[in-house]
């Protein structure tokens, strides 16, 4: 009896019990009744918590895009799979069917080939939100590439350090991008990275703006005249179920971005399922997530989640407030989009613009609503609920992480009741546990502790890129036999759980993971910095902000503040890109230390976020007096 789609609490606690009794031959049947495998598996699952092994479907051969095009095609060749909506609201939308996506993907995967990229090579693919970005993706995939995505809002020293390290060969990229009203030079930013990228070989440039861009003889290529003299006709490389997919970053506490490796048969199986309960997908249904797919949540629930299932993925290339702050509510009417996924930052800053904009348009076609990315604040929910879903669409407060591959921990909409703030109770098959001080498990209800997961899932990020040591360090080491996600969480008296945010140095600004440490090795290398330590604090639209103490050599003594604060900002900007700028800068002749010499985070945090009154006792710090000159300068 097939357990793919539940719709009843009831069938969900039924499936959940199944699903941990025996996991095995939960994902086993799952597998095998709605995936096309060209060769079945061996052995379902094989893991060792101690090496940090994990092993889904072993022996099986797939390829993803088969199974999120070719077999489709005899059912639904001509509904639309991808529905482009530009930036431009005066520009038409774009129907992608699924037998135009099927060979566009196969003339690029083509295109790929002819320039020497195969199976196991790494393509990075810096593109705007248009629907060559999701092809790319797929065409990647049909021949095997694996593919490693940067958001086209990083910097042109980020997307070096992410070719390098994962060693790419290819770089797919556009001439430029449309953001609201601005234009973005995203080839200048990848011709710039470039000047330090040895492995680059090719260059594969998509026409978007029109922009007068450099082409470097030799290196660089339009992609339509290669796509035009390509076949549509590509056959899909034989994939192992645990040969790479794709590579994603994503930022750690410490060092630089983790290159998050997710293999092909358990992330589709996964990915799948959790796409078709989650939003209780059904055949006409119209399919919206706003995120960007150089983020995770793009890559499982735009690209992979929706076509595997045979669904109408909305694709938008522009920004929730253009031309006004109506835009996402049009698109919803225009497109009668079912089910709407977007990030806590969205809403508040819509909410933040009344309800003017959200009740000129009908919202009628919406049956479910989604959050993702951060903590949903009370406020936030409340708008969410009454002013997009008019109290009648459930919200699906869905928890998990670039690592997790698919969502973790939400409700079951029309199933699970809801409750502001709470992601409420794990997806089948996900075995959380709260963690307590000692290392304990926190067993029972009305606990709060540190999220882990103890039992493997099939979309587990697999390994760290080029650093296995990392990745059972950073997941596997903080507790025996088990995942430690770096959140905290409760479970509430009916079990039900709630995110209370990050344990460690990486801080949520506007759903988006930054890691304290890049940022602030980009600002100690300004000449004039001595030591710098950020951290969050409260705001109102992003969730998190950035706080920046900085240290300055020779007390800043005859310093222009408010240039260096400009300084300091161009500079994380370059290294890292406008979104990991500081909201405030607090400039300081020394930081709070520990005696052995550790920044004090937690006492900045404080102060940050005006807890003053709750800074404990810091007598023990080696420079205690520093505390108090830092609380009378806070900005
Ligand atoms: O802290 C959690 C937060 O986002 C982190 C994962 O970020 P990333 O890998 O970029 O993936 C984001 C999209 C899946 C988590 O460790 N987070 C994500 N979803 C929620 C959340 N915090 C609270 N509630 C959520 N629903």
């Amino acid at each position: 009896m097939s357990n793919y789609h539940i719709k009843q609490f009831e069938e969900y606690f039924q499936v959940y019990r199944k699903s941990v009794r025996n996991p095995e031959q939960f994902w086993e049947e799952i597998a095998e009744e709605h995936f096309l495998w060209r060769k079945k598996w061996s052995n379902v699952l094989s893991f060792d918590w101690e090496t940090a092994d994990f092993k889904w479907f072993e022996g099986a051969k797939v390829n993803i895009t088969e199974n999120c095009l070719d077999r489709h095609l005899q059912t639904s060749a001509d509904k639309t799979a991808i529905l482009f909506e530009p930036n431009n609201p005066n520009e038409e939308a774009e129907h992608i069917s699924y037998k135009e996506l099927h060979e566009r993907v196969c003339q690029f995967a083509n295109v790929l080939k002819d320039k020497g990229i195969k199976k196991g090579d790494v393509v990075c693919i810096y593109l705007p939100m248009i629907p060559e970005l999701a092809i790319s993706l797929l065409a990647c995939a049909r021949i095997g590439a694996i593919h490693s995505v940067v958001f086209a809002g990083f910097s042109s020293t980020a997307v070096s350090s992410r070719i390098n390290d994962c060693n790419a060969k290819m770089v797919i990229t556009s001439d430029g991008s449309y953001r609201g009203s601005k234009t973005i030079d995203l080839k200048g930013i990848v011709d710039e990275a470039l000047n330090d990228t040895p492995g680059i070989e090719s260059v594969l440039v998509v026409k978007r703006t029109n922009s007068d861009i450099d082409m470097k003889e030799g290196r660089d290529h339009w992609l339509q005249p290669l796509l035009d003299n390509a076949s549509t006709e590509c056959v899909a490389e034989v994939m192992d179920a645990e040969d790479p997919l794709f590579i994603l970053y994503t930022s750690g506490s410490t060092g630089k971005p983790k290159g998050m490796v997710h293999t092909v048969g358990g992330y589709m199986v996964y990915t799948a399922y959790t796409f078709k309960n989650v939003f209780q997908y059904r055949d006409d249904d119209i399919f919206w997530c706003t995120a960007d797919i150089g983020w995770i949540t793009g890559h499982s629930y735009i690209v992979y989640g929706p076509l595997v299932n045979g669904a109408t993925s909305v694709m938008f290339e522009g920004v929730p407030s253009y031309p006004d702050y109506g835009r996402f509510w049009d698109i919803v009417e225009k497109h009668k989009i079912t089910q709407f996924y977007t990030a806590p930052t969205a809403i508040r800053a819509l909410a933040k613009q009344g309800t003017e904009f959200v009740d000129k348009y009908d919202l009628s076609s919406l049956k479910v609503l989604g959050s993702v990315g951060e903590p949903i604040n009370e406020e936030a929910w409340h708008w969410y609920n009454e002013n997009v879903g008019k109290k009648k669409s459930p919200i699906v407060d869905t928890w998990w992480q670039t690592e997790t591959g698919g969502i973790m921990i939400t409700p079951i909409p029309f199933s699970t009741p809801t409750k502001p703030t709470y992601a409420t109770l794990p997806f089948i098959g996900v075995q959380p546990a709260l963690m307590g001080e000692n290392g304990e498990e926190l067993k029972g209800n009305q606990v709060e502790g540190r999220l882990c997961i103890k039992f493997p899932w099939p979309a587990m990020a697999r390994t760290i890129w080029g650093n296995h040591q990392r990745y059972k360090e950073t997941y596997f080491s903080a507790y025996k036999n088990m995942y430690f996600t770096g959140d905290g969480a409760l479970r509430d008296e009916v079990g039900y759980y709630r995110i209370t945010g990050r344990v460690d140095d990486v801080i949520i600004v506007s759903g988006h993971n930054l890691g304290t440490a890049p940022i602030e090795d980009a600002i100690n290398e300004h000449q004039a910095v001595s030591e710098s330590a950020i951290v969050g604090y409260p705001h109102d639209v992003k969730g998190n902000a950035l706080y920046g103490y900085i240290s300055l050599k020779d007390s800043g003594e005859g310093r222009d503040h408010d240039n260096l604060r400009k300084e300091i900002n161009q500079l994380i900007t370059d290294r890292i890109g406008p979104i990991a700028k500081l909201d405030k800068i607090q400039f300081t002749d020394a930081l709070p230390k520990t005696r052995s010499g550790k920044i004090m985070r937690r006492i900045l945090r404080k102060i940050a976020s005006n807890e003053t009154d709750q800074l404990g006792d810091t007598s023990t710090l080696l420079n205690p007096e520093v505390v108090q000159r830092i609380i009378d300068h806070k900005k």
